[in-house]
């Protein structure tokens, strides 16, 4: 019971949170520089100039991963850096970073696993429309192409995009994330172009290397509704759960999107459909690489929130607008059961994916070092403890969860939320770019060497 044997214990960055050296190795500017860049956009005007400055520090954040015994590292590959024009010419310098990187991944005994997207899309690209460009299938699947030959010989899993829900709705709907777009249209447009990217990445990989194995990461959540009698808030469970959990699920392997969906976007979905997508969409991913942070709470919305939202289904998550408690830092609720409920449902609903990794799970908390240099993040330790012990059970309700990757490695940038809230297992000190394993890394560290069984006696300590 418990953990498989081979069972892959990671962590998880991405380039624009730690790498910094913006303007380095003929790196162009992504979308991410120009919002960040733009007053009013990031909290207290962060940008991700400096961030934790791996760019040039990734030796010593590879040593911290190797002493703590971590099996493998999600990182992903900033477009910018390797296809400055976002298409065309390679830049040498960015690959060489990467080359670097991974080899140095490999001599320390640590699996890499690449993200193709992880938000940091080339600005040159965005002027000509970015996600709601249907042209964009191409461009990325084109740098998959270049990805897969300078780095697939080294690289066996990939993930094709991060939390594509995010890429569509906060970026081009509600316009809290890069490139900061408000327009319906184009999140529908984005919707349909994030989901055949999915598939033709995977297509562009394997066409290089055909033992490439890869998968999508996709944020998701277990829905929780206020009252189960009320049919208005069961139906609106129903939107919220078509558009973040089974769009892209549905897409890849049945060939469809939710019925529900496709009637409430009418014609601004079917324009964007062309002739032969649906079967375009579907693929056999090597695994389901899912995002969990917490479980989402469906009340009634409140009078403000009906007006803010302008009667769209997309309600923000809480019916009063604060967190119900206890939350981390982010106001998000921790709800560990959650997960559970979610990877079982999801092999109940989905049986064909055989494969699941948690490509990210974690909690922000702001502790930083005491009198000593200790960095005390009992919070963390309760919250990675809890959702390790959720995992564990779904395993043993027959869930195939191989990976588990928890985020991050390092405190980062953290968005439209800048710097001030921090996940990491290694403190990050922003003035000195000091870094400092905190007692979750040492927690994490004995999961790691036990295999998931110290988890009974941390639990009982
Ligand atoms: C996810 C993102 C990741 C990180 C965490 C906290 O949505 O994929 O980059 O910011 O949230």
């Amino acid at each position: 019971m418990g953990f498989p044997e081979d069972f892959s214990w990671g962590s998880a960055t991405a380039s624009y949170q730690i790498e910094g050296a913006y303007q380095d190795g003929g790196r162009s500017m992504s979308i991410w520089d120009t919002f960040s860049h733009t007053p009013g956009k990031v909290f207290q005007g962060h940008t991700g100039d400096v961030a934790c400055d791996h760019y040039h520090r990734y030796a010593e954040d590879i040593k911290i991963m190797k002493d703590l015994g971590i099996q493998s590292y999600r990182f992903s590959l900033a477009w910018p850096r390797i296809i400055p024009g976002g298409t065309g010419a390679r830049e040498m310098h960015g690959i060489d970073f990467y080359s670097r990187l991974i080899d140095a991944l490999l001599d320390a005994g640590i699996q890499p696993t690449a993200t193709l997207y992880h938000w940091d899309l080339p600005q040159v690209l965005q002027d000509k429309g970015g996600w709601a460009n249907r042209d964009i299938v191409g461009w990325i699947s084109d740098y998959a192409t270049v990805a897969a030959e300078e780095f697939g010989d080294r690289v066996a899993n990939w993930v094709t995009i991060n939390e594509p829900w995010c890429v569509t709705w906060l970026g081009y709907f509600f316009g809290v994330h890069a490139p900061g777009v408000k327009d319906l249209d184009q999140a529908i447009a984005s919707s349909h172009h994030t989901a055949l990217a999915h598939a033709e990445i995977t297509r562009a990989l394997r066409a290089v290397h055909p033992e490439i194995r890869s998968g999508i990461s996709l944020n998701m959540t277990s829905y929780r509704v206020d009252d189960e009698s009320n049919a208005e808030l069961l139906k609106l469970r129903d939107y919220q759960d078509a558009n973040l959990n089974r769009w892209y699920l549905d897409a890849q392997i049945k060939g469809e999107y939710p019925a529900n969906l496709v009637e409430f976007y009418g014609d601004k979905l079917a324009k964007v459909v062309k002739p032969g997508d649906m079967e375009k969409l579907v693929i056999d991913s090597e695994f389901l690489g899912i995002n969990y942070y917490s479980d989402s709470f469906i009340g009634t919305p409140t009078k403000e929130q009906v007006e803010k939202n302008a009667g769209s289904f997309l309600f923000p998550i809480n019916s009063d607008g604060t967190p119900p408690a206890p939350h981390t830092d982010m106001g998000w609720p921790i709800t560990p059961q959650g997960l559970e409920d979610l990877l079982v449902r999801i092999h109940k609903d989905w049986p064909e994916i055989e494969d699941i990794a948690i490509t990210e799970n974690g909690a922000a908390y702001d502790d930083g070092p005491d009198e000593n240099g200790q960095v005390n993040d009992e919070r963390r330790v309760d919250y990675l403890v809890n959702h390790l012990d959720s995992v564990s059970r779904a395993i043993d309700k027959g869930v195939p969860v191989k990976a588990y990757y928890y985020w991050s490695l390092l405190d980062n940038f953290e968005w439209a939320e800048g710097y001030v809230k921090r996940f990491g297992i290694v403190y990050v000190n922003f003035e000195t770019l000091q870094r400092i394993p905190k007692l979750s890394a040492n927690v994490y560290s004995k999961v790691i060497a036990t295999n998931g069984s110290v988890l009974e006696s941390v639990r009982k300590s």
